[in-house]
């Protein structure tokens, strides 16, 4: 816990470690009542340090005990170190030595999960990005790579299990019921990728052939009762390790490749070395308890920790500000594994969706940072969609500029080169430059600049002369501690329409012949103007085709464009945009409205020629229909009124499903067909839209959509129409059939935590259940758990996250209820606490009667006594300044 203010760390002082670790040699005892950590590091001097420091400075954090200390074999004198419980400094060290630290660790009592902990009775670890100092004292930083060689002891009949990174070289038994094993991994790798793992745990086997013809073992483990819950993660590692193989020419490197699963973690999953963890929920699906929304997660986050071997762990990063050089890179690889894998629009969608409603939202917060920050108080703050979203956006854009196969040199380039090394955002760039021979000095700015770029688009038509200009304007927006932005490098393709639909060539000179009908315009000064030759009549542009960079589009669209681009622009993703844009039109409209302005007949139009043609890709429908989210629609307001959106939206919901009804009746009962359940792009798209039809039908408690949902909800053989039948109901006025319903699926899955969390997530996101009282009632629901943080997310989480109209109610409740949490939260679990006042944050941007009750509820946070330095940061932030 903090005593005085936290220190901010900065970039611009990064110095070379003074000491360097070529092995450490770890052995655990592990107890009940806690572990004993005998370390033995090999060090020496840094040649490439100046050699000043006479003393050795390690990292710490709450270890309980520090037992002892040696030099080279002998036990130091108390006055020969310093036991600063942060930092220990062990004085006159020789050049080249062996230091051995015992220190004793209370992971029974960790409940920051962070270090060695426990989890339903299993010992794990997490070590990202600070963590090993809470295991041991050691140079707890990246750059610092070694060779590591772990001896696990422990009772056998409770921990059965005993992992680590690498390969098992030895296991035996010991007295008094314990037996060990131990692991050495060949590859140097900071203390951030160490993991153990003991537990009482099944194993499930496959194996992988090489493209070099390797066997590779690979093992998932969980506790007895998910055995069932296994395949599908094991699939997705397989196809993601071929994938890697062929678009990127990697190969896994180890013998075997371990994932395990955990039900209390701080984050999503976590990249080991050849010993992955995951958040239960990230990993463990069946066809009954996960939906295909879950199914998709996880494929994605398998592939994600998986891709890390290379982009992450062969090549890691130099210090925490480069942290988007694996995070966005790895990002970037899956999203393009998981578009491969399946819909590449559809993914497109999701993509921008999320960057657009939640990071744009950060990169105008007082959070604001550049993809590579310049400092940070907490470094676990920084695991942002600013570094994993936008940081992929970024690499993205390379991608986009070089052309895939030079992008592939590049990559070549960048893994041959810096392999087993520990570097920086500016050497991959490096790496595509000279691949490719291409110039992205300025293209660096993405990098260091932070704020989302405006473009303003304006365009003339010169019948005449036949020429259409564009002219694009882009503008930074000032964050915290950056004024007078410079412009950016941004590739923003179009495409141009003409009157029947047709793609028209994009002639940059007269008569051009053979002219594309896509182009990617690259901007680089503050405004450009575009010509484009040789037309007839005045064309209709796509703009910022398939997102070509994560930017705001400022364009004068009228509703007829929108929604002529809605069913004729070539490039998916556009045409899903015209439609949200359109929606967004329609329903920004009546923001604040009495409930007397009619509702643009064009948007009914629109939604009923989607609902029945069936010629279109059913997948891009489904997302087409779906409405821009509240959270959405907030971030593009300027001062929003919370409670009004949400009226607007339910308005236009409302009057859509009523217009509609029949062509939703049609299109639920065109999409409910037998057969086997799979997640193919087909089958999602199916149940997506047939849940979506009866989400609308009983948004109007329409009879016949009740007797559906529930005869749907009995009935279901999946858990996306289970689930998508209970949230219709949870959503409805029919609240005898909703109580029934949330009745009968807890007392059918109580004992799969998984399912526990989506029930909890269904009613605390609900506008129409998820009042304050129905909150306060799920924390007291016996499946609650404090020390859990998937249960404080699904509760807690979504209600400040996703039921927006109740967090945001006129007294202010909503935030007071947040503040209070994180305050309880703050001495168990900081990480978490830290990551659930986000939603306070973005004070200001509201009207001043939210705003101000937010900036108090953050008051009430600021003055809590021992405050940890992750909730310091990010309450003082968002207080600071203007
Ligand atoms: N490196 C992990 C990933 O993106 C992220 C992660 C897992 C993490 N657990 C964490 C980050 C705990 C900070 C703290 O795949
Ligand atoms: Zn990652």
């Amino acid at each position: 816990m903090r005593t005085s203010q936290p220190q901010t760390i900065y970039l611009k002082d990064y110095r070379v470690p003074a000491f360097l670790v070529d092995h450490v040699d770890l052995r655990f005892e592990l107890f009940e009542d806690g572990a004993r950590v005998y370390s033995l590091l090999s060090m020496r001097r840094n040649p490439d340090s100046d050699g000043s420091d006479t003393s050795l400075e390690l990292d710490g954090d709450s270890l309980t005990t520090l037992e002892s200390v040696s030099l080279d074999g002998s036990e130091l004198a108390k006055d020969a170190y310093e036991d600063r419980t942060d930092r220990l400094v062990v004085h006159d060290v020789p050049d080249q030595f062996e230091l051995g630290v015992v220190t004793w660790i209370e992971p029974q009592n960790n409940t920051r999960l962070e270090g060695l902990y426990k989890s339903s009775g299993m010992f794990c670890t997490q070590c990202e990005a600070e963590g090993f100092r809470c295991i041991t004292y050691f140079p707890d930083r990246p750059d610092v790579m070694a060779r590591f060689r772990t001896r696990i002891e422990a009772d056998k009949a409770s921990f059965p299990i005993l992992l680590s990174n690498g390969n098992d070289v030895e296991k035996g038994e010991l007295d008094g019921g314990r037996h060990f094993v131990t692991w050495e991994d060949p590859f140097p790798k900071p203390s951030y990728l160490f993991a153990l793992v003991a537990g009482d745990l099944v194993e499930q086997r496959d194996s992988f052939e090489t493209m070099s013809g390797r066997e590779i073992d690979l093992r998932m483990y969980v506790e007895p009762r998910n055995v069932e819950k296994c395949a599908h993660a094991m699939d997705s590692l397989k196809r993601a390790m071929r994938w890697d193989e062929e678009v990127y020419g990697r190969e896994y490197d180890l013998d075997i490749f371990m994932i395990v699963a955990v039900d209390d973690f701080n984050m999503g999953a976590m990249e080991n070395k050849g010993l992955n963890i995951f958040n239960s929920s990230c990993v463990l699906a069946s066809q009954e308890t996960a939906t295909d929304q879950a199914f998709q997660r996880i494929e994605s986050i398998v592939a994600h920790e998986y891709f890390h071997n290379w982009s992450g762990n062969r090549v890691t990063c130099r210090d925490w500000f480069q942290l988007s050089l694996k995070e966005g890179f790895t990002v970037f690889r899956d999203s393009q594994f998981s578009a491969d894998m399946g819909s590449p629009t559809v993914k497109r969608i999701e993509d921008a969706t999320m960057l657009r409603t939640a990071q744009f939202a950060e990169d105008s917060g007082p959070m604001a940072h550049p993809v590579r920050p310049e400092s940070y108080m907490e470094i676990t703050n920084f695991y942002t969609l600013t570094i994993y979203e936008k940081g992929c956006e970024v690499v993205r854009m390379i991608h986009t500029l070089l052309g895939a196969d030079m992008f592939r040199k590049g990559s070549d380039l960048y893994f041959e080169r810096h392999d087993g090394q520990a570097v920086t955002t500016d050497d991959f760039v490096r790496a595509m430059e000279d691949a490719s021979g291409r110039d992205l000095s300025q293209f660096r700015l993405w990098y260091e600049q932070a704020g989302t770029p405006e473009l303003t688009v304006r365009d003339e038509f010169d019948q005449g002369a036949g020429i259409y200009r564009l002219t694009i304007e882009q503008v930074i927006p000032d964050t915290p501690g950056q004024t007078n932005k410079k412009p950016q490098h941004i590739p923003f393709a179009v495409g141009l329409l003409g009157a029947g639909g047709e793609s028209l060539p994009l002639k940059l000179s007269a008569g051009e012949t053979d002219a594309p009908t896509d182009r990617i315009l690259e901007l680089t000064e503050a405004s450009h103007t575009f010509e484009f030759h040789d037309l007839a009549e005045r064309p209709v542009p796509s703009l910022l085709r398939d997102f070509s960079a994560p930017v705001r589009v400022y364009y004068p669209w009228t509703r007829e464009q929108l929604m002529f681009l809605m069913s004729h622009d070539p490039d998916g993703f556009n045409r899903w945009d015209a439609g949200q844009r359109l929606a967004v039109d329609v329903i920004s409209e009546l923001v604040g409205d009495t409930g007397n302005e009619a509702i643009d007949g064009g948007l009914t139009d629109a939604y009923r020629g989607l609902l029945s043609d069936v010629s279109l890709d059913q997948a891009l429908v489904a997302k087409m229909l779906q409405l821009p989210s509240e959270a959405y629609l907030i971030e593009l307001a300027e001062k929003p009124n919370v409670p009004a959106i949400h009226q607007a939206r339910e308005r236009v919901l409302k009057h859509l499903a009523a217009a509609l009804r029949d062509d939703l009746l049609a299109c639920y009962r065109r999409n409910t067909v037998e057969g086997r359940y799979e997640v193919t792009p087909e089958s999602v798209a199916r149940r997506s839209l047939r849940n979506t039809a009866l989400a609308w039908l009983l948004h109007i408690d329409d009879e016949e959509g009740r007797s559906l949902a529930v005869s749907q909800f009995e009935r279901a053989d999946n858990m996306t129409d289970r689930m998508g039948a209970l949230r219709a109901l949870v959503n409805s006025g029919y609240e005898q059939a909703r109580d029934e319903a949330l009745g009968a699926f807890y007392e059918r899955w109580k004992a799969d935590p998984q399912v526990v969390e989506q029930w909890f997530a269904v009613q605390s996101g609900s506008s129409r259940t998820g009042g304050l009282p129905k909150i306060r009632e799920l924390m007291e629901h016996p499946a609650f758990d404090w020390k859990n943080p998937n249960k404080i997310r699904s509760v807690i989480g979504v209600f400040a996250g996703q039921n927006l109209p109740a967090f945001h109610a006129e007294d202010g409740a909503g935030y007071r209820f947040l503040a209070e949490q994180v305050r309880r939260l703050d001495d168990s679990n900081p990480q978490i606490a830290a990551r659930l006042v986000s939603p306070l944050t973005r004070w200001r941007k509201f009207a001043p009667v939210h705003g101000e009750q937010m900036k108090t509820a953050l008051e009430s946070i600021r003055d809590k006594s021992g405050l940890s330095r992750d909730v310091y940061e990010v309450v003082h932030k968002s207080l600071a300044g203007q």
